[in-house]
């Protein structure tokens, strides 16, 4: 991760591009769980080129809304856009190969694999041959071994991670094991990122580099939709943010904007893990 604070220049200008257009919508999503709605009429739309983050007390729907864009969940009501097109009725893998990455509240990388094993999993979402033609031993698929590899080494180099590329998930300390998820998101080239609690159990050190790497996507043109509790790093990184509180959108806007919000406050005057 050195790498990425060595390139870093706090202050860079940033999202030059981004902001007037919305990359993903969401409608009136309704999910409900037998007898808990855990999201009731959600809207919210997130700019091309933006960081947009999600946010509430613990059990207010983050994680449920996510599925339900990604594809794991399907929802009971309301519709998903993304890039003006409804995305509803596309599965997971679909969703992969239009531009749409994500990773998950718990880090769910492959413990027994390498480093670069977890990230070529990613960039396999893109291939036509996959892991099955990927045992044949085909001119081809050899060619995109290679070719997998070299794209994998250059996204580790990218994130500062390229010296860890042969050694075992399972043995990163942690805060690699969660930037190592990012990479392999990333390794599907998506147009947005989706996060669910990244900087969940990193050390305030991880914390600041995770927020130059989310910094540095956006630069390089990924719009991000993050879920996270670490308010300090929600005001930082954040163009904009959707309050959620018991399933329902409480407040939408700029940092400066929620922070002040009495709702907002009232809403997470409850819930411990808010600083
Ligand atoms: N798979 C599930 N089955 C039943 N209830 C669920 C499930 N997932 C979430 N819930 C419920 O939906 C609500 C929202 O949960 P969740 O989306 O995980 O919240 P958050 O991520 O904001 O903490 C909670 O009441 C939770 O108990
Ligand atoms: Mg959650």
């Amino acid at each position: 991760m050195e790498q990425v604070v060595d390139e870093y220049k706090p202050g860079m200008a940033r999202h030059s591009s981004g902001g007037d257009e919305a990359i993903l919508q969401v409608a009136s999503l309704t999910k409900r769980f037998s007898g808990v709605v855990a999201n009731d009429g959600v809207t919210m739309s997130v700019m091309k080129g933006t960081i947009h983050s999600l946010i509430g007390p613990n059990g207010s729907g983050k994680t449920t809304c996510l599925h339900s864009i990604s594809g794991l969940y399907t929802f009971d009501e309301g519709d998903v856009l993304f890039e003006g097109k409804s995305i509803a009725s596309l599965k997971l893998y679909e969703k992969v190969r239009i531009g749409i990455a994500r990773t998950f509240q718990h880090a769910q990388i492959f413990k027994e694999l390498t480093v670069i094993e977890n990230v070529m999993i990613g960039e396999h979402n893109l291939r036509k041959t996959g892991f099955v033609g990927g045992s044949l031993l085909l001119p081809r698929v050899l060619k995109e071994e290679k070719e997998s590899q070299r794209e994998a080494l250059r996204i580790l180099d990218w994130f500062g991670m390229r010296h860890l590329a042969f050694a075992k998930s399972g043995d990163l300390p942690y805060g690699y094991q969660k930037i190592l998820e990012i990479a392999r998101a990333m390794a599907a080239r998506p147009k947005l990122l989706i996060l669910d609690e990244p900087a969940a159990g990193l050390t305030n050190t991880e914390i600041e580099q995770l927020e130059q790497i989310l910094v540095k996507l956006c630069e390089a043109g990924v719009t991000i939709l993050l879920v996270e509790h670490d308010m300090r790093l929600i005001m930082k990184v954040s163009d904009s943010i959707t309050v959620l509180d018991s399933g329902r959108v409480i407040a939408q806007g700029k940092p400066e904007e929620i922070q002040n919000n009495p709702q907002v406050i009232k809403a997470y005057l409850g819930d411990r893990r808010a600083g």
